[in-house]
């Protein structure tokens, strides 16, 4: 029992540090970059949260949203989703949760 007990907290930890923690977007974070993204809602970012935990780390692990600009991101997530869909075989992120992961990392970045 004991040896089970110990197995599973190693496996959690494990699953702890392959990704940085992402914190929950906040509705601070939403009203901080309401001026660049018109009608951007909190539960946009949580959809971008979503699809970026959920879709963007088959391939490698997660970036911290500080870690690239606000321009980088811009950039580099459409080329990501087109890979992403490509290679699931299917449209795994749409038009609009990609819109939703940019928003998510600009505001996450905006306000940590
Ligand atoms: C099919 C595999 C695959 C998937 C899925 C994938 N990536 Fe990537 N990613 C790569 C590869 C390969 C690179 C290395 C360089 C390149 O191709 O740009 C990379 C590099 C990156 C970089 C670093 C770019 C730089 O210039 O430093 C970022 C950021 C990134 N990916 C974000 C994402 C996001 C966001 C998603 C989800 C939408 C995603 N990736 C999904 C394969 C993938």
């Amino acid at each position: 029992m004991k040896k089970v007990q110990q197995i599973a907290a190693v496996a959690l930890v494990c699953a702890a540090c392959s990704a940085p923690r992402l914190a929950a977007p906040t509705q601070s974070q939403a009203d901080a970059v309401a001026g660049r993204f018109p009608g951007v809602t909190l539960a946009q970012l949580e959809l971008g949260k979503r699809t970026y935990v959920g879709e963007c780390q088959t391939c490698h692990k997660l970036y911290k949203p500080a870690a690239l600009s606000e321009s980088e991101w811009n950039e580099i997530v459409p080329e990501m989703v087109v890979k992403a869909n490509k290679k699931a075989g299917k449209v795994v992120v749409d038009p609009q949760q990609q819109e939703a992961i940019v928003r998510y990392l600009v505001a996450a970045r905006t306000q940590p």
